[in-house]
């Protein structure tokens, strides 16, 4: 049975419990969020000039207007040279070590992956529980400051066969894979006994998500367990990042690959989510193991 939170224990507004994945991927209605505070634009018409008293509909994180919710790989890099990663946790995420014992499934030193890992304390807290780790980030920047930040030596070397870099911890077994998500393959990055996805998925643009899954699970061993972070959300006034993603668009993706154990569904709202114009915001985690064939 999965655990019901109220809001027990939740990281509490400012942070970072925020990062989900794309549910509603239908069309988008305003909800007057932004009229409220008078924040409708009118947006350049076109060629001509002409205004257009198109308003716009959503915000994101850093409450700035915007008409779309794709971030390019060029978005993330500005979020990180502009210092708006308020995603970023400073502590190990509380459902990584809540489940942790449920991730592991029994097995002592693991290989572990974390998809698009930022510089999240998680991939420390798993080395320093004796793991292999393996993260992938597509910002260097964020790869850098990890390893600064954490005072751990390391070196760097082309990927094989991918446009990217590895970067090497000397004195622990940890990796950062600092390329596009997308391009990973077993080939290149091996595979796992073990994925703690937060803020990945989450994060991904929905119309990504079956490319997502496709490479996740390619990279799970067939003994493997991977934890899924997710969010319910309306991304009706609010662009996303996190996209929220409902039970039945989780198990279209995953199911026929894998079973699916919902372990908490936790209510997360905090003034942060309500300040993007939400009135409900839901932790989701679930525990995926790779169907036999
Ligand atoms: C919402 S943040 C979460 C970071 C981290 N998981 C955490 O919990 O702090 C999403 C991260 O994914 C990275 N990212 C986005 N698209 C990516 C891609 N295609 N490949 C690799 N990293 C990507 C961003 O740069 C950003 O650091």
């Amino acid at each position: 049975m999965p655990v019901f939170e109220k809001d027990a224990g939740a990281p509490t507004v400012t942070d970072e419990t925020a990062l989900p994945v794309g549910g509603i991927e239908a069309k988008q209605t305003p909800k007057d969020v932004l009229t409220g505070s008078d924040k409708r634009v009118k947006q350049s018409g076109g060629d001509n000039g002409a205004e257009n008293p198109r308003t716009v509909a959503m915000v994101n994180q850093d409450l700035e207007e915007v008409m779309t919710r794709t971030m390019t790989l060029e978005d993330w890099h500005n979020k990180w040279r502009r210092g708006k990663t308020k995603f970023h946790m400073s502590k190990v995420h509380p459902s990584l070590q809540k489940f942790y014992d449920r991730l592991l499934q029994g097995k002592g030193r693991a290989r572990v992956f974390v998809p698009m890992c930022g510089k999240t304390l998680d991939l420390k807290w798993l080395s320093d529980q004796g793991h292999a780790v393996v993260g992938n980030e597509v910002v260097e920047m964020a790869c850098r400051q990890f390893f600064e930040e954490h005072d751990l030596q390391y070196t760097s070397e082309r990927i094989e066969g991918v446009d990217g870099t590895v970067f090497k911890a000397t004195d622990i077994d940890l990796q950062l894979f600092n390329c596009d998500f997308y391009k990973l393959t077993s080939d290149v990055i091996g595979s796992f006994d073990c994925i703690w996805d937060r803020g990945a998925m989450a994060a991904a643009n929905p119309e990504d998500r079956d490319k997502y899954t496709e490479v996740v699970v390619s990279l799970l061993k067939p003994t493997g367990a991977y934890l899924l972070d997710l969010f319910e959300l309306e991304n009706t006034v609010f662009a996303g990042p996190p996209h929220g993603i409902t039970d039945a668009r989780v198990d279209e993706l995953f199911a026929s690959k894998c079973n699916i154990e919902v372990l908490m569904r936790a209510d997360r709202l905090g003034d942060w989510q309500r300040s993007w114009g939400l009135d409900a915001f839901w932790e989701v985690v679930r525990l995926l193991t790779p169907k036999q064939t």
